[in-house]
């Protein structure tokens, strides 16, 4: 049960209550961490890059690994175009065989979001691929770059904007923000759970980390289905290697590789753990 598509695999998460994992990853160690624990649960997953981090990580290179190591495993894992911002980097996601691709309007008037999003939409279902599209604004950007304002989605304008684009997955903002919090978001659960009762699509949480495990299961439990974790991943490689390091335990190159995918192992097993998806693949 190797690569697939997003849809079904969030479509099951809302039926029956959990959120899959979506995990930004960098290079073959955190694939290879995040997988690993995948397959110890029986999960299904979600591993995707942003557009943003393609100066570190060419999507030439790591696009086929990610789809490689999906075909590869024998959990459902769907490989996902993160934060797309121009149709020549979606297109190329498409053409390397990304299962889902996101476009993030969310900076942009209403209407010039739902347009573009909408033809994103068309684009990927000619690869027989899905498409997740934001609406308000979440805060930070993904690569931490931008500290861009947190702007509440309003949950009349997602429903219009689901119904005008028909995304199989929407972002919604309701105080998550990318990056590390500098203290714990209070998250408008009252916006989450009307913005569910009116959007047929499965919801998305961005920004997850730093937000707490109770957090997370009251927004699976008010209509969030796919969960996008980056930061947190990206800092438990590099803590797990400075443990290593600083327990001198690293002898050569592969013990620092050892080090970086046990650091993305441990982080996917906690998230996967909370959003009660193990065992759901
Ligand atoms: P964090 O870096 O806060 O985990 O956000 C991840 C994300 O939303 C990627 O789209």
């Amino acid at each position: 049960m190797p690569l697939v598509n997003m849809k079904p695999l969030l479509e099951k998460a809302k039926k029956e209550g959990y959120a899959v994992g979506s995990f930004s990853v960098a290079n073959m160690e955190m694939v290879l961490g995040v997988l690993k624990a995948v397959e110890e649960t029986k999960s299904p997953a979600i591993i995707q890059i942003a557009e943003v981090r393609l100066n570190h990580s060419p999507l030439e290179l790591i696009g086929p690994l990610m789809v490689a190591a999906a075909k590869n495993s024998p959990m459902p894992v769907a490989v996902h175009f993160d934060h797309g911002k121009t149709t020549e980097k979606i297109k190329q996601a498409l053409d390397i065989g990304f299962t889902s691709v996101m476009f993030d309007g969310s900076h942009l008037p209403f209407e010039e979001n739902s347009a573009v999003t909408a033809s994103v939409k068309q684009l990927a279902s000619g690869y027989g691929a899905d498409c997740e599209g934001e609406i308000g604004c979440v805060g930070g950007s993904e690569d931490g770059s931008e500290d861009i304002a947190i702007n509440c989605t309003s949950p009349e304008q997602a429903h219009e904007f689901s119904e005008k684009t028909g995304v199989d997955a929407l972002a919604v903002a309701i105080g998550n923000a990318h990056g590390n919090y500098k203290q714990a978001p209070k998250l408008r659960f009252d916006i989450l759970e009307e913005t569910a009762a009116l959007v047929k699509a499965p919801l998305v949480l961005h920004g997850g980390t730093g937000i707490l495990p109770d957090d997370f299961r009251k927004c699976i439990k008010l209509g969030i289905s796919k969960i996008n974790i980056a930061t947190a991943t990206f800092d438990s490689v590099e803590q797990s290697a400075r443990a290593a390091y600083d327990a001198n335990s690293i002898k050569g190159y592969y013990d620092l590789q050892t080090a970086e995918v046990e650091g993305a192992y441990r982080n996917a097993l906690r998230h996967i753990e909370i959003f009660g998806c193990a065992g759901k693949a």
